[in-house]
């Protein structure tokens, strides 16, 4: 069985829930304390053991690949004014030289097309998926989980979380079967099932293990939901041939890519940082406590 060594990272999406914002940079680019939104995918994929990742990126995307690269005036800037420690920090987290890669989804037909575009660069290897804006919070990281039970299962693997039985239409959905240790096998999926004919309440969460035989399937680039070319159907049809495995994250995420999700990230990462929690927990609770007259009214 082959190491997963490989991560697709999708970034081409609009962002069109976070206009005017997104009007002139990347939703992947908004920051969630002091970090792009796109770092914390990245940083979980590392801790997983991923040694490269491929970016499917669109147009007006480019500062995310400018990010990832030195910015020598910077570096020079700030050892010259002493800055060291911040210094250290950006050093800390420049990928290796070779590490990435960026291939483009020219036109927005779906996440199993954005998939696709990254075939030639992934090859013939199993691979992660992370949806940057699926943003993962917990002790310890999805993926390196993740990574941990595909070790034992082989085959493919989905992070799954349990949404209210409301919310079924978000997400894709999977049906659960038997216990396998940390995960169970999966039975079936369906992409955004009305609440009354979702088979559970087990939605994806943005993070896949997949094998390379998606991609022949995903070549025949037929459409689904939405008009759109969906990763969901294409996993169901490799889990003909192929076993599909669910990891129940023990932690949370965070849907970064609606306004909500946006902000309970930005507060749950603070108050999860050493250096930050003290000055913004009594500010943050005194804001809140003092709207709790209005959401009582309302
Ligand atoms: C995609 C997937 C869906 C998954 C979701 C997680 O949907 O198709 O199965 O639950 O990501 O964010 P999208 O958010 O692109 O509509």
């Amino acid at each position: 069985m082959k190491d997963v060594k490989k991560a697709i990272i999708p970034v081409a999406g609009l962002g069109t829930r976070f206009l005017p914002a997104t009007k002139s940079m990347p939703k992947e680019m908004l920051t969630i304390v002091d970090r792009p939104v796109v770092q914390y995918a990245v940083d979980e994929a590392f801790e997983a053991g991923i040694e490269h990742i491929v970016f499917v990126t669109g147009r007006n995307k480019a500062t995310i690949e400018d990010y990832f690269d030195i910015q020598p005036e910077l570096v020079s800037t700030l050892s010259q004014s002493g800055k060291m420690e911040q210094l250290a920090s950006l050093q800390r987290l420049l990928p290796r030289a070779g590490s990435m890669s960026f291939t483009r989804q020219q036109s927005p037909l779906g996440l199993g097309h954005a998939v696709w575009c990254a075939r030639d660069i992934i090859g013939d290897d199993p691979f992660a998926l992370l949806l940057p804006d699926m943003v993962t919070f917990g002790k310890r990281g999805c993926m390196a989980g993740m990574v941990e039970l595909y070790e034992r299962t082989g085959g493919n693997l989905i992070a799954v979380e349990q949404c209210d039985p409301s919310d079924t239409n978000k997400y894709g959905i999977v049906a659960k079967g038997r216990d396998i240790g940390k995960g169970f096998e999966i039975t079936g999926m369906v992409e955004k099932p009305a609440p009354a004919v979702a088979p559970s309440t087990y939605y994806i969460n943005g993070r896949y293990i997949l094998q390379p035989e998606v991609f022949d399937i995903l070549e025949k680039q037929e459409r689904g939901a939405g008009n759109e070319i969906q990763l969901t159907d294409a996993m169901l049809h490799l889990s003909n041939a192929q076993d599909f495995f669910a990891y129940p994250f023990e932690g949370r995420t965070f849907d970064c890519g609606s306004k909500e999700g946006f902000i309970e990230a930005n507060v749950a990462f603070a108050l999860a940082r050493a250096d930050i929690r003290d000055r913004v927990f009594e500010p943050l609770r005194d804001i809140i406590l003092s709207h709790e007259p209005t959401t009582e009214a309302a």
